[in-house]
């Protein structure tokens, strides 16, 4: 049963996805605790992408933000208002929070932790190799930062944890007087400012109304819904949208293959199941799949969790491995369309990063099509607009290059892997001439494939009818090249 939250103050609608639980008396004092910590000021420990982010975006809503960052190099560009990641427009809003003083990288945890009323949490939470999420930094981040809690402090979970970790974190501390709730953001790279800035709904999840309802008010003035639960609700929220988000786009990747076996179009296919508002348009582009730093790790990360509770996630599963075969399918369309030898040919791979207007590599899908298309012999050349400095030392075999042209020259096959505007605005009259082969493979269905073949190019593209050549040149899925014909690919 829903219960409210009396005098909470927190603007908009609140939606109660489950009822709060009062901490029992035995452990906490009834009643909203006395605190000495002051909301106004909030302590960010972790100067990575969320924690950079959520920073800059409190700083602008006008609170006082420390940031703790143990790496000595993040934090001198943190105190020149200087972003370390490539994330679109931080960097300004950053010189512009640490500039009116809003802003401050600290080194020491008790500087940063000292009278601040809510201490934000957002370290990694990195795959073991089992699969789960590796907690130490988490564990490292509060035992240090609870020490040096003042009465009343709140922990708010920023990083993503497993269910039950907001609790357990809670029992580990022994600290009656401080809370912990979980504080899931829902930021995506590239367009991260916009989505704290417009967050599609806040979530807080606790134990402890008064706890929940302070951390919910950072986000006074914010027009989104509210979601105020438990903890592990909360958890759950965070793990099961990405979740479902990662699902969905594997659902569409095999609905691509089903369009190649069949002569369909998955464009169309897309456009016309995204219409029902029930299914929606959005995350129904089929390509080279998932990677970064949140899909590949949350998805698995859920359904080991799931394990240890008994349960076995069947459909995480599938979807971990759709993902998985699309790296294989794209790299089977260059091969196939080489003739099926790769070696001694050259590829150029346009685009690194594991989507536009980020600098990250993390699980890019594009690694691993290089490493395998090298595996077997072939010469890549591969260009980024932002991730080549990132992508040195993964790729020690590749010839990187800043320009689009110079990747491409001399090719006997173009992928496009991640869908950068700067490649679909490339003069693809001048691709074809500087290329040895014609053929085009677009990972990511962004290319104009007509406008290719109108050049005199051969079009391949996930889930469409191949353009401009006989199917197997052009790298079609048929019924008889089937991905099990296709080298297996090393993921790593
Ligand atoms: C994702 C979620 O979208 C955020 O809500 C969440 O906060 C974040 O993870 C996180 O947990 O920190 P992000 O990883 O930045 O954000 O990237 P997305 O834009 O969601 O894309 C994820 C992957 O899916 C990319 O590799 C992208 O290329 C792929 N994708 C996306 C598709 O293959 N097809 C689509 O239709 C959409």
């Amino acid at each position: 049963m829903a219960t409210d939250l009396r005098g909470s103050g927190v603007a908009g609608c609140v939606r109660m996805a489950t009822g709060l639980r009062v901490r029992s008396a035995s452990r906490y004092s009834a009643g909203p605790v006395a605190h000495s910590a002051d909301d106004r000021v909030i302590c960010v420990i972790g100067a990575g992408y969320v924690g950079l982010v959520t920073a800059a975006g409190l700083a602008e809503a006008g609170r006082e933000v420390r940031v703790v960052e143990i790496d000595p190099g993040r934090r001198a560009a943190v105190a020149a208002g200087r972003s370390p990641i490539h994330e679109p427009g931080l960097d300004g809003l950053l010189a512009e929070s640490v500039g009116a003083g809003r802003l401050r990288a600290v080194a020491g945890m008790e500087a940063g932790v000292e009278g601040a009323g809510i201490v934000v949490i957002a370290v990694g939470t990195p795959p073991t190799p089992e699969g789960e999420a590796d907690l130490s930094q988490v564990h490292a981040a509060v035992d240090e930062a609870v020490r040096h809690a003042a009465p009343g402090t709140v922990v708010a979970m920023k990083s993503t944890v497993p269910p039950g970790t907001t609790r357990s974190l809670a029992r580990r501390s022994r600290r009656e007087d401080v809370a912990f709730v979980m504080f899931p953001e829902f930021l995506r790279e590239g367009s991260a400012l916009e989505d704290v800035r417009h967050p599609s709904r806040v979530v807080v999840g606790g134990e402890d109304p008064e706890a929940v309802r302070r951390v919910a008010a950072l986000a006074d003035g914010v027009d989104a819904e509210r979601v105020l639960c438990d903890s592990v609700s909360a958890e759950l929220i965070k793990y099961g949208s990405n979740a479902f988000l990662a699902t969905k786009i594997s659902f569409i990747n095999e609905m691509a293959q089903l369009c190649e076996l069949t002569g369909g179009d998955i464009g169309s296919v897309a456009t016309g199941m995204g219409l029902d508002p029930r299914i929606g348009r959005s995350f129904l582009n089929a390509g080279l799949g998932w990677g970064g730093s949140c899909f590949p790790k949350d998805v698995r990360a859920l359904e080991t969790s799931a394990g240890y509770h008994g349960q076995s996630f069947w459909l995480l599963k599938a979807a971990i491995e759709v993902n998985s075969q699309q790296r294989r399918r794209f790299t089977g369309k260059l091969i196939r369309g080489l003739g099926g030898v790769v070696e001694g040919r050259r590829i150029a791979i346009l685009g690194l990063a594991f989507k536009p207007f980020t600098d990250d590599l993390r699980q890019a899908p594009a690694i691993d099509v290089i490493r395998h298309l090298e595996d077997l012999g072939a010469e890549v050349v591969a260009t980024d607009p932002v991730a080549l400095d990132g992508a040195r030392p993964l790729l020690q075999r590749t010839r990187l290059v800043v320009d689009g042209y110079e990747a491409v020259a001399g090719a006997d096959a173009v992928g496009l892997v991640t869908e950068w505007p700067e490649y679909r605005g490339l003069d693809w009259a001048r691709v074809l001439e500087l290329m040895r082969g014609r053929l085009v493979v677009d990972g990511r269905n962004c290319l104009d494939g007509e406008a290719i073949v109108r050049l005199g190019g051969i079009y391949a593209s996930m889930g469409r009818r191949p353009l401009g050549g006989p199917a197997s040149a052009a790298g079609a899925a048929e019924p008889s090249l089937s991905a099990e014909g296709i080298p297996s690919l090393p993921l790593g």
